[in-house]
Protein backbone atom coordinates (compact mmCIF):
# COMPACT_ATOMS: atom_id res chain seq x y z
CA UNK A 1 0.00 0.00 0.00
CA UNK A 2 1.24 3.53 -1.03
CA UNK A 3 1.43 5.38 2.22
CA UNK A 4 3.12 8.81 3.22
CA UNK A 5 4.06 10.38 6.72
CA UNK A 6 3.78 14.57 7.18
CA UNK A 7 3.96 17.36 9.54
CA UNK A 8 2.09 20.10 8.93
CA UNK A 9 2.76 23.02 10.66
CA UNK A 10 0.87 25.19 12.71
CA UNK A 11 0.56 29.20 11.49
CA UNK A 12 -0.36 32.52 12.69
CA UNK A 13 -2.64 34.22 10.60
CA UNK A 14 -2.97 38.36 10.21
CA UNK A 15 -0.01 39.08 11.61
CA UNK A 16 -1.81 41.69 13.45
CA UNK A 17 -2.61 44.48 10.55
CA UNK A 18 -3.33 41.91 7.87
CA UNK A 19 -6.69 40.14 7.99
CA UNK A 20 -7.21 37.40 5.90
CA UNK A 21 -4.08 38.43 4.03
CA UNK A 22 -0.42 37.80 5.80
CA UNK A 23 0.41 34.71 7.62
CA UNK A 24 3.40 32.99 8.80
CA UNK A 25 4.70 28.84 9.44
CA UNK A 26 5.86 28.13 12.75
CA UNK A 27 8.80 25.38 13.30
CA UNK A 28 6.41 24.13 16.58
CA UNK A 29 3.85 22.75 17.13
CA UNK A 30 3.11 20.24 14.06
CA UNK A 31 0.53 17.85 13.29
CA UNK A 32 1.65 14.41 12.36
CA UNK A 33 -0.57 12.68 9.74
CA UNK A 34 -0.18 9.46 7.78
CA UNK A 35 -2.09 9.71 3.86
CA UNK A 36 -2.99 6.22 2.31
CA UNK A 37 -3.73 6.20 -1.02
CA UNK A 38 -6.96 3.70 -1.53
CA UNK A 39 -7.58 1.46 -5.31
CA UNK A 40 -11.52 2.49 -4.59
CA UNK A 41 -12.81 5.74 -4.49
CA UNK A 42 -13.30 7.86 -1.14
CA UNK A 43 -11.96 9.33 2.00
CA UNK A 44 -11.32 7.78 5.26
CA UNK A 45 -11.05 10.02 8.39
CA UNK A 46 -9.10 7.97 11.26
CA UNK A 47 -8.04 10.51 14.60
CA UNK A 48 -5.47 8.54 16.40
CA UNK A 49 -5.62 10.53 19.60
CA UNK A 50 -8.81 12.33 21.92
CA UNK A 51 -9.86 14.69 19.72
CA UNK A 52 -13.57 13.99 18.56
CA UNK A 53 -12.98 14.93 14.65
CA UNK A 54 -15.99 14.74 12.28
CA UNK A 55 -16.17 11.34 10.73
CA UNK A 56 -17.80 12.32 7.90
CA UNK A 57 -15.12 13.13 4.91
CA UNK A 58 -17.54 16.14 3.35
CA UNK A 59 -17.49 17.82 7.11
CA UNK A 60 -13.99 17.10 8.18
CA UNK A 61 -10.93 19.65 7.42
CA UNK A 62 -8.72 17.19 6.08
CA UNK A 63 -11.77 15.53 4.11
CA UNK A 64 -13.17 18.10 1.68
CA UNK A 65 -10.12 19.13 0.46
CA UNK A 66 -9.38 15.33 -0.79
CA UNK A 67 -12.84 15.45 -2.02
CA UNK A 68 -12.23 18.60 -3.96
CA UNK A 69 -8.80 16.86 -5.30
CA UNK A 70 -10.70 13.56 -5.99
CA UNK A 71 -13.35 15.26 -8.10
CA UNK A 72 -10.95 16.90 -10.06
CA UNK A 73 -8.67 13.91 -11.19
CA UNK A 74 -11.50 12.15 -11.87
CA UNK A 75 -9.81 8.77 -11.19
CA UNK A 76 -11.19 5.40 -9.35
CA UNK A 77 -8.99 6.38 -6.42
CA UNK A 78 -9.66 7.23 -2.40
CA UNK A 79 -7.59 8.20 0.44
CA UNK A 80 -7.43 7.28 4.01
CA UNK A 81 -6.38 9.73 6.38
CA UNK A 82 -4.86 9.17 10.45
CA UNK A 83 -4.50 12.17 12.63
CA UNK A 84 -2.71 12.77 15.02
CA UNK A 85 -3.43 16.36 16.38
CA UNK A 86 -1.22 18.29 18.41
CA UNK A 87 -2.26 21.88 17.67
CA UNK A 88 -5.42 22.29 19.56
CA UNK A 89 -8.62 22.60 17.39
CA UNK A 90 -9.70 26.54 18.34
CA UNK A 91 -6.48 27.84 19.63
CA UNK A 92 -6.55 30.28 16.69
CA UNK A 93 -2.63 28.58 15.25
CA UNK A 94 -4.21 27.18 11.89
CA UNK A 95 -5.42 23.73 13.63
CA UNK A 96 -7.93 23.38 10.74
CA UNK A 97 -5.51 24.34 7.93
CA UNK A 98 -3.03 22.10 9.03
CA UNK A 99 -5.50 19.54 8.67
CA UNK A 100 -6.48 20.44 5.40
CA UNK A 101 -2.66 21.01 4.23
CA UNK A 102 -1.56 17.92 5.37
CA UNK A 103 -4.18 16.29 4.10
CA UNK A 104 -3.63 17.57 0.47
CA UNK A 105 0.55 18.10 0.22
CA UNK A 106 0.45 14.10 1.36
CA UNK A 107 -1.99 13.06 -1.44
CA UNK A 108 -0.18 15.19 -4.08
CA UNK A 109 3.28 13.15 -3.05
CA UNK A 110 1.07 10.00 -3.44
CA UNK A 111 0.38 10.61 -6.61
CA UNK A 112 3.72 12.31 -8.11
CA UNK A 113 3.01 15.69 -7.15
CA UNK A 114 0.75 16.18 -10.24
CA UNK A 115 -0.62 19.79 -8.80
CA UNK A 116 1.47 23.14 -8.05
CA UNK A 117 1.50 25.14 -4.31
CA UNK A 118 -1.39 27.06 -5.71
CA UNK A 119 -3.51 24.65 -6.68
CA UNK A 120 -2.95 22.80 -3.14
CA UNK A 121 -3.77 26.16 -1.36
CA UNK A 122 -6.69 26.06 -3.60
CA UNK A 123 -7.94 22.40 -2.68
CA UNK A 124 -7.37 23.09 1.12
CA UNK A 125 -9.45 26.11 1.30
CA UNK A 126 -12.49 23.61 1.36
CA UNK A 127 -11.31 22.50 4.42
CA UNK A 128 -11.06 26.28 5.52
CA UNK A 129 -14.78 26.68 4.49
CA UNK A 130 -15.69 23.80 6.39
CA UNK A 131 -14.22 25.08 9.68
CA UNK A 132 -15.07 28.30 9.45
CA UNK A 133 -17.33 28.60 6.77
CA UNK A 134 -15.30 31.55 4.73
CA UNK A 135 -12.40 30.02 2.18
CA UNK A 136 -9.32 32.29 4.19
CA UNK A 137 -5.82 30.98 2.62
CA UNK A 138 -3.75 32.70 5.34
CA UNK A 139 -3.52 30.11 7.26
CA UNK A 140 -3.24 27.22 4.69
CA UNK A 141 -1.22 29.11 1.98
CA UNK A 142 2.04 29.77 5.12
CA UNK A 143 1.25 25.78 5.74
CA UNK A 144 2.08 24.68 2.21
CA UNK A 145 4.30 27.33 1.12
CA UNK A 146 6.51 27.92 4.50
CA UNK A 147 7.95 31.32 6.07
CA UNK A 148 5.82 34.62 5.21
CA UNK A 149 3.14 35.01 3.04
CA UNK A 150 0.55 37.17 1.47
CA UNK A 151 -2.00 36.44 -0.18
CA UNK A 152 -2.81 39.65 -2.57
CA UNK A 153 -6.25 38.07 -4.35
CA UNK A 154 -8.01 34.68 -3.26
CA UNK A 155 -10.00 34.73 -6.34
CA UNK A 156 -8.51 34.28 -8.62
CA UNK A 157 -5.74 32.76 -6.06
CA UNK A 158 -1.84 34.93 -6.18
CA UNK A 159 -0.02 34.72 -3.32
CA UNK A 160 3.39 35.93 -2.94
CA UNK A 161 5.96 34.66 -0.51
CA UNK A 162 7.41 37.43 1.71
CA UNK A 163 11.54 37.02 2.65
CA UNK A 164 11.82 38.36 6.12
CA UNK A 165 14.64 38.11 8.73
CA UNK A 166 15.53 35.97 11.29
CA UNK A 167 12.54 35.87 13.75
CA UNK A 168 11.22 33.96 17.38
CA UNK A 169 8.24 33.61 17.85
CA UNK A 170 6.62 33.20 21.07
CA UNK A 171 2.90 32.33 21.43
CA UNK A 172 0.69 31.81 24.25
CA UNK A 173 -2.45 30.07 24.28
CA UNK A 174 -4.65 30.69 27.02
CA UNK A 175 -7.04 26.99 27.36
CA UNK A 176 -10.18 28.82 26.37
CA UNK A 177 -12.05 27.85 22.32
CA UNK A 178 -12.91 30.52 20.02
CA UNK A 179 -14.54 29.48 17.16
CA UNK A 180 -13.06 31.19 13.90
CA UNK A 181 -16.59 31.65 12.85
CA UNK A 182 -17.87 33.43 16.12
CA UNK A 183 -14.65 35.81 16.30
CA UNK A 184 -15.71 36.80 12.31
CA UNK A 185 -19.51 36.97 13.30
CA UNK A 186 -18.60 39.83 15.84
CA UNK A 187 -17.10 41.88 13.31
CA UNK A 188 -18.32 44.55 11.87
CA UNK A 189 -18.69 45.07 8.01
CA UNK A 190 -17.77 48.21 7.31
CA UNK A 191 -14.67 50.47 8.61
CA UNK A 192 -14.06 54.03 8.15
CA UNK A 193 -11.80 55.60 5.76
CA UNK A 194 -9.36 56.94 8.35
CA UNK A 195 -8.67 53.05 9.86
CA UNK A 196 -8.59 52.03 6.50
CA UNK A 197 -5.71 54.43 5.41
CA UNK A 198 -4.12 53.13 8.97
CA UNK A 199 -4.31 49.98 8.12
CA UNK A 200 -2.89 49.91 4.66
CA UNK A 201 -0.03 51.73 6.16
CA UNK A 202 1.15 49.48 8.72
CA UNK A 203 0.64 46.45 6.31
CA UNK A 204 2.96 48.31 3.73
CA UNK A 205 5.13 48.85 6.69
CA UNK A 206 5.26 45.76 7.76
CA UNK A 207 5.62 43.62 4.75
CA UNK A 208 8.55 46.52 3.62
CA UNK A 209 10.09 46.32 7.42
CA UNK A 210 10.22 42.20 6.55
CA UNK A 211 11.74 42.66 2.58
CA UNK A 212 14.22 45.49 3.69
CA UNK A 213 15.02 43.19 7.23
CA UNK A 214 13.89 46.77 9.63
CA UNK A 215 13.04 45.29 12.79
CA UNK A 216 11.91 48.76 14.41
CA UNK A 217 9.62 49.17 11.52
CA UNK A 218 8.13 45.80 11.74
CA UNK A 219 7.63 46.69 15.39
CA UNK A 220 6.16 50.07 14.43
CA UNK A 221 3.61 47.98 12.06
CA UNK A 222 2.21 45.44 14.04
CA UNK A 223 -0.59 47.83 15.37
CA UNK A 224 -4.42 46.70 13.84
CA UNK A 225 -6.90 49.55 14.58
CA UNK A 226 -10.10 47.36 12.58
CA UNK A 227 -9.67 43.33 14.05
CA UNK A 228 -8.37 43.92 17.13
CA UNK A 229 -10.22 46.24 19.53
CA UNK A 230 -13.33 43.99 18.79
CA UNK A 231 -11.33 40.59 19.00
CA UNK A 232 -9.40 41.48 21.96
CA UNK A 233 -12.55 41.58 24.45
CA UNK A 234 -13.06 37.55 24.14
CA UNK A 235 -9.10 37.26 25.37
CA UNK A 236 -8.73 37.69 28.98
CA UNK A 237 -5.47 39.78 30.13
CA UNK A 238 -4.89 40.50 26.08
CA UNK A 239 -3.73 44.26 26.94
CA UNK A 240 -1.39 43.64 29.60
CA UNK A 241 0.14 40.72 27.77
CA UNK A 242 0.62 43.00 24.77
CA UNK A 243 2.12 45.91 27.08
CA UNK A 244 4.24 44.22 29.59
CA UNK A 245 6.15 42.01 26.54
CA UNK A 246 6.47 45.12 24.25
CA UNK A 247 8.26 46.54 27.08
CA UNK A 248 10.21 43.12 27.74
CA UNK A 249 11.73 43.76 24.14
CA UNK A 250 9.78 42.21 21.99
CA UNK A 251 8.78 43.61 18.57
CA UNK A 252 5.22 43.81 19.05
CA UNK A 253 2.74 41.26 18.50
CA UNK A 254 -1.44 40.43 19.13
CA UNK A 255 -4.07 37.96 18.13
CA UNK A 256 -2.70 34.64 16.54
CA UNK A 257 -5.59 34.12 13.55
CA UNK A 258 -8.71 34.33 15.57
CA UNK A 259 -7.46 33.47 19.05
CA UNK A 260 -7.32 32.86 21.65
CA UNK A 261 -3.54 32.15 21.72
CA UNK A 262 -1.07 35.71 21.20
CA UNK A 263 1.85 35.79 19.66
CA UNK A 264 4.78 38.09 20.13
CA UNK A 265 7.56 38.74 17.52
CA UNK A 266 11.16 39.32 18.98
CA UNK A 267 14.66 39.73 17.43
CA UNK A 268 16.63 37.02 19.34
CA UNK A 269 15.93 34.05 21.40
CA UNK A 270 16.58 35.67 24.96
CA UNK A 271 13.95 38.32 23.99
CA UNK A 272 11.33 35.71 23.31
CA UNK A 273 12.04 33.51 26.21
CA UNK A 274 11.36 36.50 28.57
CA UNK A 275 8.19 37.28 26.93
CA UNK A 276 7.23 33.53 27.76
CA UNK A 277 7.48 34.15 31.29
CA UNK A 278 5.60 37.12 31.22
CA UNK A 279 2.73 35.34 29.39
CA UNK A 280 3.20 32.23 32.04
CA UNK A 281 3.13 34.97 35.03
CA UNK A 282 0.10 36.88 33.80
CA UNK A 283 -2.16 34.01 32.84
CA UNK A 284 -1.17 32.21 36.32
CA UNK A 285 -2.67 35.15 38.32
CA UNK A 286 -5.25 35.27 36.26
CA UNK A 287 -5.48 31.72 36.92
CA UNK A 288 -6.08 30.57 33.17
CA UNK A 289 -4.35 27.24 32.09
CA UNK A 290 -2.55 28.20 29.18
CA UNK A 291 0.43 26.35 27.43
CA UNK A 292 3.07 28.50 25.65
CA UNK A 293 5.44 27.72 22.90
CA UNK A 294 9.06 29.56 21.79
CA UNK A 295 9.76 28.79 18.49
CA UNK A 296 11.29 30.18 15.07
CA UNK A 297 9.47 30.64 11.56
CA UNK A 298 9.01 27.38 9.65
CA UNK A 299 11.04 28.08 6.46
CA UNK A 300 9.67 24.52 4.45
CA UNK A 301 5.70 24.22 5.01
CA UNK A 302 4.56 20.73 4.97
CA UNK A 303 7.20 18.60 5.97
CA UNK A 304 7.26 14.96 4.09
CA UNK A 305 8.49 12.10 6.29
CA UNK A 306 8.23 9.24 4.99
N1 LIG B 1 -7.95 35.44 9.00
C1 LIG B 1 -8.69 34.48 9.78
C2 LIG B 1 -9.47 35.23 10.83
C3 LIG B 1 -7.73 33.53 10.41
O1 LIG B 1 -8.87 36.05 11.51
O2 LIG B 1 -10.68 35.00 10.97
C4 LIG B 1 -8.37 32.48 11.26
O3 LIG B 1 -7.35 31.63 11.76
Amino acid sequence: MKKVTIQPPATVANLVCGFDILGLALDEPYDTMEIRLLDEPGVIITSKDGFPLPKDPAQNTAGAPLIAMLEELGQPIGFEVIISKHIKPGSGIGSSAASAAGAIVGANHLLGSPFKKDDLVRFALFGEKVASGVKHADNVAPCIYGGITLIRSIFPLDIIAIPAPRLHVTVVHPQIEVRTSDARQILRKQVLLKDAIRQWGNIAGLVAGFIKQDYDLIGRSLEDVIIEPIRSILIPGFDEVKTKCRAAGALGGGISGSGPSVFMLSKDEATARSVETIMQEIYTRIGLDHHTYVTTVNSTGVKIIA
